[in-house]
């Protein structure tokens, strides 16, 4: 099935998911799962953002860094920069946070409420350019729910 499929059938799952639940955690929790099975990622999780800092919150996958500061790495710079930031190539972003060596290539969208970001949803891949427009596009939905 190709990714955008992928994508497509996963967006009523996640409403469905999330819609009955009003805590975050949860629903972050629930969101990680489904989307680390359904599209097969190797690291899917949410920082949450507290005071100066992203703190680790619910994900699937190896462990990872707990904490980040405003600004590091890409989870940072996306919370910095108000938007997604897809990166190809991790070596080729400047202060990368490498929690794994074998992560290559990642995307990282804000969570939103109201005009404040409380969130961001990080994901990762062994493989070099696995994320794109699509998932961009996805990912902002989801991310919205
Ligand atoms: N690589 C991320 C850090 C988080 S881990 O990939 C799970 C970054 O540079 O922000």
């Amino acid at each position: 099935m190709k990714k955008e499929e992928k994508y497509r059938e996963l967006l009523p799952k996640v409403r469905a998911l999330v819609g009955g639940e009003t805590d975050r955690i949860a629903n972050m929790a629930n969101v990680a799962a489904l989307l680390h099975l359904e599209m097969g990622f190797w690291w899917t999780g949410f920082y949450r953002v507290e005071g100066q800092e992203l703190v680790l919150g619910p994900f699937q996958g190896p462990v990872a860094c707990t904490r980040i500061p405003f600004g590091r790495g890409v989870c940072g710079t996306a919370w910095r920069e108000r938007k997604t930031i897809v990166v190809p190539d991790v070596e080729q972003f400047p202060g990368h946070i490498a929690c794994s060596s074998e992560s290559r290539s990642e995307i990282v969208v804000p969570v939103w409420q109201g005009d404040e970001i409380v969130a961001v949803l990080d994901i990762d891949s062994r493989e070099l350019g696995t994320f794109d427009e699509t998932d961009r596009h996805y990912l902002e939905q989801i991310a919205a729910l």
